[in-house]
């Protein structure tokens, strides 16, 4: 059932779901600060990974070609990190989340696991995932995560005749984010879109909650402080989502019992 948002631009609302969630298509997208009570850098806060590691030099194609070793290593740090990380409350309140909701569909920007080790398997990583490394030559994706896929010495495929080196199954500035077909199929007939932990800075993923509302769906967000897009939420709930995210699915869980 689609629905129409009553409320435009309102302000820490508890919990204010416009019907029972057994009865919502529910899309959730999540960013860095989704993972950031996990240990996990975000990318702009102060202390951010660009801060210390500038996007030219790390995550676009060029920097790839001029210092492919300077890449990798960087992308290697955060693979071997994957393993000292655990999920975080806002994890698991987003996984209990899936368990109540009529439909469940959850985009990430994140390239960590967290949510899949929260209990939440089909999830869409339109950035890509750390696990993964991809054939520069046939563009097939791996999950490489053996202790000896994440030394420092580049990795190669499995799928060619000779071996090709393997690159970071990231999506990169400059490169098409992944299964945007099937991202705005599932927002388009969604009826509550909820961001959490993105500073709205990166296209086309800041976007989406515009196009969530020309849909018609109601659009909460969750996030530490003040997006750059905050402007077109119906309803939000500025914090850490490990203390709100718990708060308010068990609020939205009650009012259906
Ligand atoms: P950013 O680092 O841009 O933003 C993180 C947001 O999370 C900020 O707005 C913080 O206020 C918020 N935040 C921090 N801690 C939080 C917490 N505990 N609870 C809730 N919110 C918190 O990260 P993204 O928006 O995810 O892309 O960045 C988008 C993309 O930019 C990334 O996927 C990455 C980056 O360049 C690629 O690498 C392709």
């Amino acid at each position: 059932m689609k629905l129409v948002s009553l409320r435009r631009f309102t302000k820490n609302y508890s919990a204010t779901l416009l019907m029972k969630i057994n009865q919502l298509n529910i899309v959730v997208l999540t960013g860095a600060g989704i993972s950031a009570e996990s240990g996990l850098r975000t990318f702009r806060d102060n202390g951010g990974l660009w801060e210390e590691h500038p996007v030219e030099e790390v995550a676009t194609p060029q920097a790839w070609q001029r210092n492919p070793s300077m890449v990798w290593g960087f992308y290697q740090s955060r693979r071997r990190q994957l393993s000292e990380v655990e999920p975080n409350p806002a994890h698991f309140a987003l996984s209990k989340l899936a368990e109540y909701a009529k439909d469940f569909f959850l985009i990430t920007q994140n390239v960590d696991d967290l949510h899949e080790r929260s209990g939440i398997m089909d999830v869409v990583h339109m950035h890509g995932q750390l696990r993964m490394l991809r054939c520069e030559l046939s563009g097939k994706s791996e999950e490489r995560m053996e202790p000896s896929d994440l030394e420092n010495d580049f990795q190669f495929c499995t799928c060619c005749e000779t071996a090709s080196r393997l690159r970071p199954d990231i999506v990169w500035f400059g490169e098409q984010p992944m299964n945007m077909v099937e991202i705005y199929n599932k927002i388009e007939t969604c009826d509550v879109f909820i961001v959490v932990g993105s500073s709205g800075h990166v296209y086309p993923a800041a976007g989406l909650v515009n196009f969530a509302k020309q849909s018609n769906a109601q659009t909460i967000l969750i996030n530490l402080e003040e997006p750059l897009n905050s402007f077109m939420f119906d309803e939000t709930h500025f914090g850490s989502a490990g203390k709100i995210l718990p708060k308010l699915v068990a609020e939205w869980i009650d009012q259906q019992e």
